[in-house]
């Protein structure tokens, strides 16, 4: 990429499978026709970078040292995708803008790494892109993400809904039946930093030196676990994974009644189990789920906030706003890559 460019990056919206992926578990995320854009122009100097959502411009030099104490706060994932690519990042002026709503679990974050490394010049596998955003969110905010968000935003594919395997990174994506909608509501703003994210990674580590790997164990191994909690944390892991199955092979036969009752049924465990949910999201889900037409709502992403997906039958009117899985843009920006497992567009 010479001279003036443009890199558009979607947001992501997972149907099915949080707090799965840093055990290596199962996930079922989406694309989504939101976008963070960087507009810019590849010169020597600083990199420079300003915002639409915030007057703070920001700039740094490469090599860019401690990225985790620059401001303006959102420079921080530029800066610290800049530190992942060590000499490899290339300077660029430019102006980033977004449409994904910040701080609403739909991935803003995993977005604005992925279209900063492509701005930067980043040039390699889409496995490669994600390890590196994923990365830089642990240097720019200290949480222990897993790779969920980077992974289906570079590798995302129209029309379908992506089963990952976190442990292998095998791809496997799956066409959303003609006949439903997917519809996002927004409930209320969070913030993974300072949450208990880190808390339920320390949780999940914890039923792992008891049990070993939770995407291999079974409810016997998981009833082996005698402190009430960690026995709490891993049945939902272990239960969610078998939903991810269940809810990738319901969605290929078109089965979307069963599939509507997978989410009901995650959006439970990640409330009682996990304990990710709020008030206000449990609310909003049962509020949906008893709308006509509606086949199931759970709480998406990291939780403690955020927002609320829904299956719907197509054309049902509710509140929010309907969602389309669109291409991973992110793949088309980069080279031929042997480790892509599925096409960047139909
Ligand atoms: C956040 C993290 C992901 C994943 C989800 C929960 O979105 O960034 O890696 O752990 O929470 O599924």
């Amino acid at each position: 990429m010479d001279g003036a460019f443009r890199v558009r990056v979607p947001g992501r919206v997972n149907l099915i499978g949080d707090h799965t992926d840093y055990t290596g578990g199962l996930v079922m995320p989406m694309t989504i026709d939101r976008w963070t854009m960087i507009d810019g122009i590849r010169r020597s100097g600083p990199v420079e970078v300003t915002s639409d959502a915030d007057d703070a411009p920001l700039s740094f030099t490469l090599p860019v040292s401690d990225p985790a104490r620059l401001d303006p706060p959102w420079g921080r994932f530029v800066a610290a995708v800049a530190a992942q690519m060590g000499a490899e990042a290339q300077p660029f002026a430019g102006r980033v803008t977004t449409t994904i709503p910040i701080g609403a679990g739909l991935s803003s974050s995993a977005a604005l790494e992925l279209a900063a490394a492509l701005a930067l010049g980043f040039d390699g596998t889409v496995a490669d892109l994600a390890r590196l955003g994923r990365q830089a969110e642990l240097e720019a905010t200290g949480v222990p993400c897993g790779i969920m968000d980077q992974l289906c935003i570079a590798a995302g594919v129209a029309n379908h809904a992506l089963l990952i395997d976190c442990h292998t990174l095998s791809i496997d994506p799956v066409r959303m039946p003609a006949d439903v909608d997917v519809v996002v509501q927004f409930v209320q703003h969070r913030q993974l930093a300072g949450s208990e994210y880190a808390a339920r990674v320390a949780q999940c580590a914890e039923a792992e030196k008891l049990i070993g790997p939770l995407r291999a164990a079974t409810m016997q191994d998981v009833d082996r676990i005698r402190d009430r909690v960690i026995h709490h944390r891993a049945r939902h892991v272990v239960s969610e994974n078998a939903r991810v199955r269940e809810f990738a092979e319901a969605l290929r036969r078109g089965a979307v009644v069963p599939a509507g009752h997978l989410m009901l049924r995650s959006h439970a465990s990640l409330r009682d189990d996990f304990e990710t949910s709020t008030a206000a999201m449990d609310a909003a889900v049962a509020s949906v789920a008893s709308i006509p037409g509606v086949l199931g709502a759970r709480m998406t992403g990291g939780g403690f906030g955020g927002c609320v997906v829904a299956l719907v039958e197509r054309g049902t009117m509710i509140p929010g706003w309907r969602v389309n899985a669109v291409a991973g843009a992110v793949g088309a920006n980069l080279g031929s890559t042997p480790e892509r497992t599925a096409p960047t567009s139909e």
